[in-house]
């Protein structure tokens, strides 16, 4: 079934110029970008994308990190989009993601892993309408 996902290339990646070879993997599996554009994250922006993670640990570093450079963001059109494009990018952790996937080739660390993706159809239509 066709469905959209959406794929945020976070700064880490845009920094070290890798947007354009990242997006490529998915047009390469098949899959068409249907929208696409880079900003920069405000910090409002980042509380609302990330919500779903507001009493971690972490939450403060991410939403210092995604708000600290530029980003890319794509809307992903194909078969099986949300399941399909969390096997391309890998495990969240760069360190137990797999040789060939997003996060396996090009992640530092866990804050710094490259890209993100929804993780569902529900979190696209809330994480799309933050971003476009
Ligand atoms: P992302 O797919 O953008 O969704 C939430 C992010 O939180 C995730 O990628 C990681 O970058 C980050 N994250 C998840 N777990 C941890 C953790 N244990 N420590 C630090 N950051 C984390």
């Amino acid at each position: 079934m066709s469905e959209q996902t959406l794929i945020i290339v976070k700064p880490d990646a845009v920094k070290r110029n890798l947007a354009e070879e990242i997006l490529s993997r998915f047009e390469k599996k098949g899959f068409t970008i249907s929208k696409q554009k880079t900003l920069n994250f405000t910090t409002e922006m980042a509380n609302e994308f990330y919500s779903a993670h507001s009493a971690k640990p972490f939450f403060d570093e991410l939403v210092s990190f995604i708000t600290s450079g530029e980003v890319v963001a794509a809307i992903i059109e194909g078969d099986n989009a949300v399941s399909r494009t969390r096997e391309i990018i890998g495990h969240t952790n760069p360190k137990e993601a797999s040789s060939g996937t997003i996060r396996g080739d090009f992640g530092i660390s866990i804050t710094e892993n490259s890209i993100h993706a929804s993780d569902s159809s529900e979190s696209f239509d809330k994480e799309v309408d933050v971003i476009f």
